[in-house]
């Protein structure tokens, strides 16, 4: 047990910023800092972090705690593990309680697993660094292949001895126990006795993003073609493969500085270009990415550089890998090395600053990599051709962010020698198809609407726990202007008017308020909207007018002929128009606000109906904090009136 006053010593004394700076990439925003949350995929950040208060909080999935608790989720500790962790951070001595023997049993299981990947990395190293058969066998490999003295003892290299149960032998009888040494892998049992997985190799200990050792790699001294070359520690409690990159450990900080990660494949690529004095570098250990170690890498860093040794078959293989590595947002290059060297073979061979400057020089970006490699193999055949356009077109569709898939549409048809118009033509196909494929679940609940209930009869009605009309005056703008453009400056701004989508401004504005529908239809239907904008093709009017949904379908048809106009006619007697997009853009304004003036009565009166009848002074407190919060923000909505946007 960890004593109070160290408790208290190491919380007062961790920086929420530091600690969570270690893992996730932090940038200021006024008193706070934002970065892309750990806990789930996002791609814009809503994970924030206050200094201040020492806290942190995820706007988009909720996760929520100070530095304790952000090592206990992020890492999967325990709470003393984390707050050890934190005092190892903070080179705070840790005075523990004496321990019960029940304590001891208590030691989590997971704690085990990982003291005993210590001890055993421990083991290695000595027989590797102290022993006459680990200097003779193991250290003499590594310096035939060139490694030196700092870089084994940085890796925490180590040698595993030929006796075939040295180290579980050694475990068992300093006391670790067989059930941990054959769940960490180290042993394997056979007849009642215990045999080392990684007897007579050289190992490479593997390390988690925090340092701690979870795993190990064993590879054969020679090239014995009846044994495997490496074998890899079994999954476990504290091991999982698919979360995992070798050397992250080690690389995370230049990953950060140099806002690139290097993607090798083996333990020895990741080591020679260690030496070669380029550390942003992580390995894959021999198989693609999977999506988590996509995610991994994103905490630091959104620009990827593959390395392959120059084999195109195995590079072609692996292009479907890569197009999920773009479909996360990164960018994602290739560096192609000569034919028959890798990343370690090359590094040996060339002067440290060669390697680097090789990096650099050929980096290509994936797609253009993609686009050449393939048509290199197309040879002017028109059909093979047409099949490279839908190809390539396919994987630009997976870019997240419009204006990249814009940028690459043109080089890809210059590239290619076709008018960027089909390409845009084919892309566009693609992006309305994954829009009808990802109708969000509101499907079942709108089948699930009889048909007279849809209408579009306006019903005014003056509760403020409606805002029936409210939400359908702006779907009804949405129908029927869209993708009608309207002129917006910005107060604070003193450039020129910039033109946008009616839809592009109304789902910003509305999703930037944090507000969003009640009507099941007009939920969908704005939600295709957010989509359309997000992805650049925002659906026009036919798309729901014809809608494969019955009861969107029908909502449509009935706003976009439905007689009235109210604001519209509300401004022809009030507003002397000048021109039709004039009059527009006040129908937006207008409609925006009174949707949002509405909006937020209605929550004020639901906090006040809550307040009259809450009996406990916590609940009062949170909800008299809430209600002052909307009156205040009601009072701003009231008083910006229609000008947060000046119109001309
Ligand atoms: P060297 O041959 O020592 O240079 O190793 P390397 O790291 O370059 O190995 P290679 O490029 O052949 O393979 C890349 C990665 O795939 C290795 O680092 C291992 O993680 C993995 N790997 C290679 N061979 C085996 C094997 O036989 N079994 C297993 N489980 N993994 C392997
Ligand atoms: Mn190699």
């Amino acid at each position: 047990m960890i004593n109070h006053d160290t408790i208290d010593n190491i919380i007062s004394t961790a920086r929420i910023e530091e600690v969570i700076g270690d893992f996730v990439t932090l940038r200021r925003r006024g008193v706070n800092q934002i970065g892309l949350c750990p806990f789930h995929n996002e791609k814009t950040p809503s994970f924030t972090v206050s200094p201040a208060k020492g806290i942190y909080k995820c706007f988009g999935c909720g996760k929520a705690g100070n530095s304790v608790n952000f090592i206990m989720e992020h890492e999967h500790f325990s709470y003393p593990e984390a707050l050890k962790y934190l005092a190892r951070k903070y080179n705070i001595e840790v005075e523990e309680e004496e321990q019960t023997p029940e304590q001891i049993l208590e030691l989590n299981e997971k704690e085990s697993l990982y003291n005993l990947n210590l001890f055993a990395q421990k083991f290695f190293t000595l027989t590797l660094s102290e022993t006459e058969e680990g200097k003779a066998i193991g250290l003499s490999y590594f310096r035939e292949r060139g490694i030196r003295e700092e870089v084994i003892h940085k890796f925490q290299l180590g040698f595993s001895p030929d006796k075939w149960d040295a180290f579980s032998e050694f475990a068992i009888q300093q006391g670790y126990k067989k059930d941990f040494l054959l769940k960490t892998g180290l042993s394997l049992e056979k007849d009642n006795r215990l045999y080392d997985r990684f007897h007579s190799r050289v190992i490479f200990p593997i390390h988690s993003a925090s340092g701690r050792v979870i795993g190990f790699g064993g590879r054969i001294l020679g090239s014995d073609k009846n044994r495997p070359k490496y074998v890899n520690s079994p999954e476990s409690d504290i091991y999982n493969k698919s979360k995992t990159l070798y050397g992250i450990y080690f690389a995370k900080n230049a990953i950060i500085s140099k806002d690139n990660c290097l993607l090798v494949e083996g333990y020895t690529d990741v080591i020679s270009m260690h030496q070669a004095g380029i550390e942003n570098v992580v390995a894959s250990s021999g198989t693609s990415l999977t999506q988590d170690q996509v995610r991994m890498i994103q905490r630091y860093t959104s620009n990827i550089s593959i390395l392959y040794d120059g084999d195109p078959a195995g590079i072609k293989a692996s292009f479907r890998g890569i197009d999920m590595i773009v479909e996360q947002g990164m960018n994602v290059k290739i560096v192609l090395f000569p034919d028959g060297e890798d990343p370690d073979s090359f590094a040996r061979q060339h002067h440290p600053s060669e390697v680097g400057s090789f990096i650099d020089e050929n980096a290509v970006n994936f797609i253009l990599f993609k686009t050449r490699l393939l048509l290199g193999e197309t040879q002017n055949d028109p059909i093979k051709k047409a099949a490279l356009i839908k190809e390539i077109v396919n994987t630009i569709a997976l870019i997240p962010d419009g204006i990249s898939r814009s940028l690459y549409v043109r080089e890809c048809s210059s590239l290619m020698t076709i008018p960027e118009q089909v390409l845009m033509n084919e892309l566009n196909k693609i992006l309305r198809g994954k829009l009808k494929k990802n109708l969000p679940g509101l499907e079942k609940e709108l089948e699930q609407i009889p048909s007279d209930q849809i209408t579009a009869e306006p019903q005014i009605d003056f509760d403020p726990d409606s805002a029936e009309y409210q939400e359908k005056d702006v779907i009804r703008l949405l129908l029927l202007y869209g993708q009608d453009v309207i002129r917006i400056k910005l107060i604070s701004s003193e450039e020129e008017d910039v033109p946008v989508n009616v839809a592009d401004y109304v789902v910003h504005d509305i999703t930037h308020d944090e507000m969003g529908f009640e009507n099941v239809i007009f939920k969908s239907i704005f939600s295709e909207y957010v989509k359309g904008v997000e992805n650049d093709a925002i659906p026009d009017r036919n798309w729901f007018l014809s809608h494969s949904n019955h009861a969107v379908s029908t909502m449509a048809v009935n706003l976009v002929f439905s007689p009235y106009e109210l604001s519209e006619n509300w401004l022809k007697n009030n507003i002397m128009v000048t021109s039709e997009e004039t009059r527009l853009h006040m129908h937006v304004m207008l409609a925006l606000h009174a949707f949002k003036a509405r909006k937020l009565d209605k929550m004020i009166s639901e906090t006040r109906k809550k307040l009259s009848s809450a009996t406990i002074r916590e609940e009062q407190d949170a909800l008299m904090k809430t209600f002052h919060e909307l009156k205040k923000q009601s009072i701003r909505i009231n008083k910006e009136g229609l000008g947060r946007i000046i119109t001309h």
